[in-house]
């Protein structure tokens, strides 16, 4: 049978305890999962598309068939690339639907045969965002029960500077 592969696509600027919680729920229904962070952002993102996908990669490496790249361009070009058409993202709450269901429709417009699961995080999650987390961070306060260990190191180091 043909190997169900679904990409999860994302600023993860940086990855957080939310993310990593959709990851582990994607594991459970498709066969491989392909986290994906956009590299060609227009703001400047905190971490680069290296050192945000290292950070993707120690934070996953202890759950299986999980494997991470990077994109620039369109998500639906990238897809196809990878034989997928599946595309993973997480809903927190109400408030993310007008964003999600944007780029949900306009993906399919690109590309029909895709379809956008929507995963919703443990409830300790739902006030968590990578933005949130920066902010914090850069004013010296610890969210690091929300953050895998390396990535709580890497922010500290980060603005240590
Ligand atoms: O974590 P984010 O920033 O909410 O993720 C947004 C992302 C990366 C999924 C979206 O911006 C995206 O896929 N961008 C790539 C360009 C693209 O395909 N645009 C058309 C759909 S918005």
């Amino acid at each position: 049978m043909k190997k169900k592969i679904a990409i999860y696509p994302g600023s993860f600027d940086p990855v957080t305890n939310g993310h990593i919680d959709i990851i582990k729920r994607a594991v459970g229904i498709f066969d491989e999962v392909i986290v994906s962070v956009l590299s060609n952002r227009e703001k400047k993102p905190l971490f680069t598309t290296e050192e945000r996908m290292e950070m993707i990669k120690e934070a996953v490496k202890a759950i299986a068939n999980v494997s991470v790249g990077s994109f620039s361009g369109l998500l639906v070009d990238y897809m196809k690339k990878h034989n997928s058409n599946v595309a993973i993202r997480g809903l927190r709450a109400v408030s993310d639907l007008d964003y999600e269901f944007q780029i949900a429709h306009i993906n399919r417009e690109l590309y029909p045969e895709m379809e956008t699961v929507f995963f919703m995080p443990n409830a300790k999650y739902v006030y968590l965002s990578s933005s949130i987390v920066r902010e914090a961070a850069s004013f010296g306060g610890d969210l690091s029960k929300h953050l895998p260990a390396n990535v709580k190191q890497a922010l500290e180091k980060k603005f240590a500077k």
